[in-house]
């Protein structure tokens, strides 16, 4: 019997301080993650300066905290791996040094891995059939790409958004309507009070590419929906829905649109109906195109439950099989770093103390 191989495994891209010691890739041994989100949430977004801080003071105890919780103590691990990239400068800069830090105190290799291929391999946790090649739509609040899958450590992508990215299209509705940030998971939750066909708000499409997205006409449509529904009242339109914090008073029934009897929950539901259909037509073309009939989502809008129930009806009508992770592994987490961080080392990556953060990183470079 081969050797089980265990991974130290650390993600600190964003705003969650996580790390997870992994065995063989697929089976998580802990999975610690310290959120941020509270903290951001006064600024109503991210703050890279406080990321950092926060990444600081919050590493070295994670980090124990996952090893705890495996019961492994440094002798036991096979490698440690970090996210180098993409994501920010500062924030990135601290897992990459603490897991530097390891590699060359503990003697082990070290394995850089792409924050996007970490949120592919999330799927193959809990889905111990699911093997490459396959097709998978990456929605995060910073990408959304159509993404070939050809083996563990290949990839191919086949649409990617001109502009805003999935999440960032909630986060901003979120923030236009009083919900304040994290803006999709309270989008998601609003949009079940509301009538996903309210209001008719454009799908975007971007001429000859097929499979690229475009959410800036729609989120500008969304914003002049609300300003002409508070300018019909009265109101100034441009300030009133503007919360970074959220309005203490949100009421999903309020109306906005009295004359039409239209809710802020009909509201987040059209918007919400609009970004999903996008989503899901895309991907099935794609997959009927290339000829796949295994389907992955990943990443945080991957747990948005419309996102869920579409991909799913459209799946089984075309005779597809869907995954997706658990919501804790779509949104930000060590273990997913681990299980890609496992199929990289077994093909050989290795990367050298000179590892450095990437913000940039593309999927597939190689970094060294
Ligand atoms: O993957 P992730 O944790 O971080 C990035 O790599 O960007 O994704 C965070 C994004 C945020 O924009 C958040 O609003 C969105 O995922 N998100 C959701 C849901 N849960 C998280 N969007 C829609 N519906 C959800 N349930
Ligand atoms: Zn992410």
């Amino acid at each position: 019997m081969e050797k089980d191989v265990l991974i130290l495994s650390i993600e600190s891209s964003c705003d969650e301080t996580a790390a997870s010691v992994t065995k063989n890739g697929r089976e998580p041994l802990s999975n610690i993650i310290y959120s941020q989100i509270d903290l951001h949430t006064l600024y109503g977004g991210v703050v890279p300066e406080i990321a950092s801080r926060k990444h600081i003071e919050k590493i070295n105890r994670v980090v124990q905290a996952a090893l705890d919780e495996a019961s492994v103590g440094l002798k036991d691990l096979d490698a440690v791996a970090v996210t180098y990239g993409p994501g920010l400068v500062g924030a990135l800069l601290v897992g990459v040094a603490e897991a530097k830090a390891i590699s060359y105190a503990a003697g082990l290799p070290l394995v850089g891995v792409h924050h996007i291929e970490g949120h592919i391999a999330a799927n193959y946790v809990e889905h111990k059939d699911l093997e490459p090649p396959f097709l998978c739509l990456v929605v995060s609040g910073g990408h959304t790409h159509l993404v070939i899958v050809r083996d563990y450590d290949k990839f191919e992508i086949i649409g990617r958004t001109h502009d805003d990215a999935a999440g960032e299209a909630f986060d901003k509705i979120a923030r236009a309507v009083g919900l304040g940030y994290p803006g999709g998971p309270k989008v998601d939750k609003c949009a079940k009070e509301g009538r996903p066909d309210a209001v008719t708000f454009p799908r975007g499409h971007v001429a000859g590419s097929p499979y690229d997205f475009s959410f800036s006409g729609l989120k500008s449509a969304v914003l002049n929906y609300l300003n002409s529904c508070r300018m019909k009242q009265g109101l100034d339109g441009s300030t009133v829905y503007s919360s970074k914090t959220g309005r203490e008073d949100f009421d999903p029934h309020e109306l906005i649109d009295p004359e039409e009897g239209i809710t802020v929950a009909d509201v987040t539901a059209s918007f919400q109906a609009a970004v999903v259909d996008v989503l899901v037509s895309h991907t099935i073309e794609a997959a009927k195109e290339y000829g796949f009939d295994k389907v992955a989502m990943a990443g945080g809008v991957a747990s948005n439950s419309a996102l869920r129930a579409g991909m799913k009806e459209a799946c089984e009508k075309n005779g597809m099989k869907l995954y997706y992770p658990s919501p804790v592994l779509c949104t930000d987490n060590a273990v997913m770093i681990g299980c890609a961080a496992y199929y990289e080392y077994m093909s050989g990556t290795r990367h050298g103390l000179d590892l450095n953060a990437m913000p940039n990183l593309k999927l597939g470079e190689r970094g060294f």
